[in-house]
């Protein structure tokens, strides 16, 4: 597929004003999306857990208008947030190509997150898929019936044009996303379900997100990938990914924890080794982070258990773990963890189904 797949419909039918609601999401990825080129196309591919609690719900409304240009309001958590406008603007200049119907409404925006507010957890994964939903069920009723598969890769496309990784939020519960050879139907414009087969331990699988620092990250994810380009250690990067998804079609379909635990973790770290090795360098880990780090190490080794750690783009770390061992993990969190948590916060999530519709 190209984008001139997703160029906007004839928008046969006339609509009056109208609304409604999505909740979307957020996603961790086992292997990581890191670089980008183009607009928004990843520099290797990366498939995700679709997470079930920390999500966006996003209700859209809209209004026939006259007027030239974009118009819009945007209200978070009730009250006018003025300061996400610009990012709004720039997401719909973006996806405008590919909507016909922007300049002919006025819209409102009413967003909110499940999970705490300035909690350090990135919500543009879930706020940009929830909105592109949003924006996806008036082009339907604008053009009639989308099928289902249609309607679904669409809202991929434009979630990618938000935010790279809100691509992986709309279906679950596992994504992949990015051109790869040995992932039919793969793609750098939008995320897939998983095609491989899956062993069943992964479809309930567990993500503690322990909230190790709350603050605005020191580097952002934009300058992050972008720092990516004429990196030393770019091209051994993204091998790795590559390497690293084919192993794990291997250790889904055989449900091998401990290889599953080893790959996932070396993402992680390899991630922010290359965050270490960029120009200028920079350290998104806090002391906390690596505290966290060992301990599961060593709870690993004295126990044997699955439990394993990832992290994002920051200092927050999630913790993996089989569902089966969910008593036994939440009591070391509670007695081992929680003390590297700021305020000691943090948040039981796991793996999920994907974004739906409210009524
Ligand atoms: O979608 P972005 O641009 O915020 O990048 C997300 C990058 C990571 O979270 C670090 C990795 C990933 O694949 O989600």
């Amino acid at each position: 597929m190209t984008v001139n797949d997703f160029l906007p419909s004839v928008y046969e039918k006339q609509v009056t004003s109208g609304s409604v609601t999505w909740r979307s999401p957020s996603n961790i990825a086992l292997v990581k999306y890191w670089g980008k080129h183009g607009q928004q196309l990843p520099m290797n591919p990366s498939v995700s857990f679709t997470l079930s609690e920390c999500a966006t719900t996003t209700k859209l409304s809209w209004q026939p208008k006259d007027s030239e240009g974009f118009s819009f309001d945007l209200f978070f958590e009730g009250e006018k947030k003025i300061a996400f406008y610009g990012k709004i603007e720039k997401f719909l200049e973006r996806v405008q190509p590919y909507l016909g119907f922007l300049e002919d409404f006025h819209f409102k925006i009413e967003t909110s997150n499940s999970f705490p507010h300035s909690s350090g957890i990135a919500s543009s994964a879930s706020g940009m898929s929830a909105l592109s939903l949003a924006l996806m069920s008036l082009e339907e009723e604008l053009t009639g019936v989308i099928d289902k598969r249609e309607f679904k890769r669409k809202a991929s496309f434009l979630s990618r044009l938000g935010s790279g990784s809100a691509c992986r939020s709309i279906d679950g519960p596992l994504i992949e996303w990015g051109e790869h050879v040995t992932i039919p139907g793969s793609s750098d414009l939008f995320g897939v379900p998983y095609p491989h087969p899956v062993a069943e331990v992964f479809t309930t699988y567990r993500d503690v997100i322990l909230l190790v620092d709350k603050g605005v990250k020191k580097v952002s994810s934009t300058v992050g990938h972008n720092l990516m380009s004429g990196h030393p250690y770019a091209e051994a990067r993204f091998d790795q990914a590559r390497n690293n998804m084919d192993l794990l079609q291997t250790i889904f379909q055989s449900g091998d924890l401990s290889a599953f635990t080893a790959l996932v973790e070396s993402e992680a770290l390899s991630l922010h080794a290359v965050m270490l090795a960029s120009t200028p360098s920079y350290i998104l880990m806090k002391p906390n982070t690596l505290q966290v780090i060992e301990k599961v190490w060593e709870y690993r080794k004295e126990t044997g258990s699955a439990l394993c750690f990832t992290l994002d783009a920051g200092a927050n770390v999630h913790l993996l773990f089989p569902d089966e061992e969910n008593d036994r993990v939440m009591e070391f969190i509670k007695s081992d963890l929680v003390g590297y948590c700021q305020n000691g916060q943090y948040i039981c999530d796991g793996v999920g189904k994907g974004a739906e519709m409210l009524k």
